[in-house]
């Protein structure tokens, strides 16, 4: 399922070197990542392009391999595609696992891809949907670190049961699939779990890292900021839409996974509208037939999104983005981007007193 190989489609290469002039953020996070700042660049199909990921780890935060997203939209076979990220920084990556319980062979294709990405050196794994219990003990042996993406208390105490390491509280301004809280709320509900708990939406600023920080969180993950990069290789109208919408520019559309998505207002959006057909809803319900439907709409929108990235014309405005948009008002490199946010978190005292942090 690949296409032509794409080593030069995202932007340039990061810089390798170590990221020694960002202070180091001491917190559980970046403990269990090995990582310098507690800034996760998010899985992001059809946006996750090598040298994002690389980009985000070099500066020293951790960039996270989407595997569908390096394999059928990058074109990279993965074991190859982690070999060129690896060529590009030294530094911890991760690896998204989506473990929804759909078809057999995905399954079985994510426990090849986990196990290649063990071999290859990863470590860190952030889960989304389904029960994370089998990658924390596929992974285990391997010293995996698993964190798993929550929305709400529920999800977070059965994650707390599968054994994960930590939790990425994903809030009602998030890109991709938001939750139905507000970062507070979240912190509020899943806090007290005994995890470290990251937070995933709302975030674009190094006002917004810091407030987040204070609030509790061990760290944040982002997306939609991470689009607006050079390194980033979505189309430039996708970026130029980012950096001009604001948050009443977001809406939840059910079209393209069934479930609410975080998307662009555009023509095209409203043209298709916001929400799953009468067949597809009653589908949705059934307790078996959702599973069929959820892969089917999976299918279709792996399809639908990369053609969407791949349209240079502009035509198909399919873009994916959380309300953190109202903070982002310039394309600019993901490592000045994660050592603002390390330098504005070390002078607001919350260095953490990692060894050699200046801050
Ligand atoms: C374009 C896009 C695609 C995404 N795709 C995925 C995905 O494939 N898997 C996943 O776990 N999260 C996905 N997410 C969620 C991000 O990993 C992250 O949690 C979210 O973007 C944080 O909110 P923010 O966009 O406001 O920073 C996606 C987000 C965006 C914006």
């Amino acid at each position: 399922m690949t296409d032509a190989p794409s080593a030069a489609s995202g932007g340039p290469p990061p810089e390798g070197g170590a990221p020694d002039s960002v202070p180091a953020i001491d917190t559980p996070l970046t403990r269990h990542a090995g990582i310098r700042v507690p800034v996760v660049c998010g899985a992001m199909y059809p946006c996750s392009n090598p040298e994002l990921v690389a980009a985000a780890s070099a500066a020293g935060g951790i960039g996270i391999v989407q595997p569908v997203s390096l394999t059928y939209v990058h074109g990279w076979d993965f074991r190859e595609g982690l070999r060129y990220i690896r060529s590009l920084t030294d530094r911890p990556i991760g690896m998204n696992a989506l473990i929804e319980q759909g078809s057999k062979t995905y399954r079985r294709r994510m426990e090849a891809w986990l196990d290649i990405a063990l071999e290859e050196g990863v470590r860190f794994f952030v889960t989304s949907l389904g029960k994370p219990r089998w990658v924390v003990e596929r992974t285990a042996a391997g010293g995996g670190i698993v964190y798993h993406d929550v929305t709400e208390r529920k999800w977070a105490l059965k994650a707390v049961d599968s054994g994960v390491h930590g939790l990425i509280g994903v809030n009602a301004l998030a890109g991709g699939h938001p939750g139905p809280r507000t970062p507070e709320a979240l912190l509020d509900e899943v806090g007290d779990l005994g995890l470290p708990v990251v937070c995933a939406g709302g975030v674009a600023t190094e006002e917004d890292f810091v407030r987040v920080l204070r609030l509790g969180y061990a760290g944040v993950q982002m997306g939609t900021r991470f689009i607006a990069t050079p390194e980033c290789s979505a189309p430039d109208a996708y970026k130029q839409a980012i950096l001009e919408a604001g948050s009443d520019d977001i809406v939840h559309t059910e079209r393209i996974s069934g479930v609410p998505v975080a998307v662009i207002d555009t023509p095209y959006i409203r043209r298709m509208g916001l929400k799953a057909g009468w067949f597809a809803r009653r589908m949705l319900r059934g307790r078996r037939t959702k599973h069929w439907m959820r892969t089917f709409y999976a299918l279709r929108s792996f399809w639908q999104l990369r053609r969407a990235l791949r349209d240079t014309t502009g035509s198909t405005e399919y873009w994916q983005a959380g309300r953190s948009v109202a903070g982002i008002r310039a394309i600019e490199p993901t490592g000045e981007i994660i050592g603002r946010f390390a330098r504005a978190a070390a002078r607001a005292g919350l260095g953490g007193g990692a060894p050699g942090s200046p801050g």
